[in-house]
């Protein structure tokens, strides 16, 4: 059996990780890994009702609220999806976890980044990625991309989404050997090659 992997990326709203989860999940099955595609929020059942709320809920939500609900479904995700199928060998591609509620709810909110640290262990029960990628962009291209139709978190304007590029870019030289930054302004296809070369090295380890 293949030691199972856990893989996350991240990246500011609009940085195209989507689309790199998809072509990664293709390469790996072609190539005879068993690939289970989760997200944050929203993996299924629960997380996607908690997903609907942060996403949608129009009422006044406090910063702290929020973490405690990203953070909810974090433990869900993580007991239900995550750790069995890694366990089983698996490798679980997964589109935002901890880093998110860093540059997001830290960085982007103000709240501090120890006390996350801190909760994030709890909501993994200290469950930590194999590998990351953050997806680095300008925030002008990236809000670009995402148009005119945002959501609650894509709509907190372009000066929250400076911070939580500057918090990403921290934690990557924080945590260098976990945390690879790509650069998410080339092509599709550029960007596939070299998420293909790092994970290669991860793969023959
Ligand atoms: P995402 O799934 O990337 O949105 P979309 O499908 O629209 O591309 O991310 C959802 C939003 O939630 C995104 O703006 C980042 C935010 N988020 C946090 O603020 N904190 C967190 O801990 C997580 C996981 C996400």
């Amino acid at each position: 059996m293949n030691r199972g992997l856990f893989i996350t990326f991240e990246g500011v709203d609009g940085c195209g990780k989507s689309t790199q989860i998809e072509l990664l999940s293709k390469y790996l099955k072609e190539n005879n890994f068993e690939v289970v595609i989760t997200r944050e929020p929203g993996g299924k059942g629960l997380g996607e009702k908690l997903r609907e709320i942060l996403l949608n809920y129009d009422g006044e939500v406090s910063d702290r609220c929020e973490s405690f609900l990203f953070l909810a479904d974090r433990a869900q995700n993580i007991d239900t999806i995550v750790n069995p199928a890694v366990n089983s060998g698996k490798i679980v591609l997964c589109d935002r976890h901890t880093d998110s509620t860093v540059a997001y709810q830290g960085y982007g909110r103000g709240l501090d980044i120890d006390t996350i640290n801190h909760l994030n262990n709890l909501a993994t029960n200290n469950k930590k990625p194999d590998l990351t990628f953050i997806f680095d962009i300008d925030t002008e291209t990236s809000m670009k991309r995402v148009g005119k139709n945002q959501d609650r978190m894509e709509s907190a304007g372009i000066e929250f989404q400076n911070r939580v590029r500057k918090g990403y870019l921290e934690l990557a030289q924080i945590e260098p050997e976990r945390v690879k930054v790509i650069d998410a302004t080339k092509t599709i296809e550029e960007i596939h090659e070299e998420v293909l070369e790092i994970i290669k090295k991860i793969l023959h380890n």
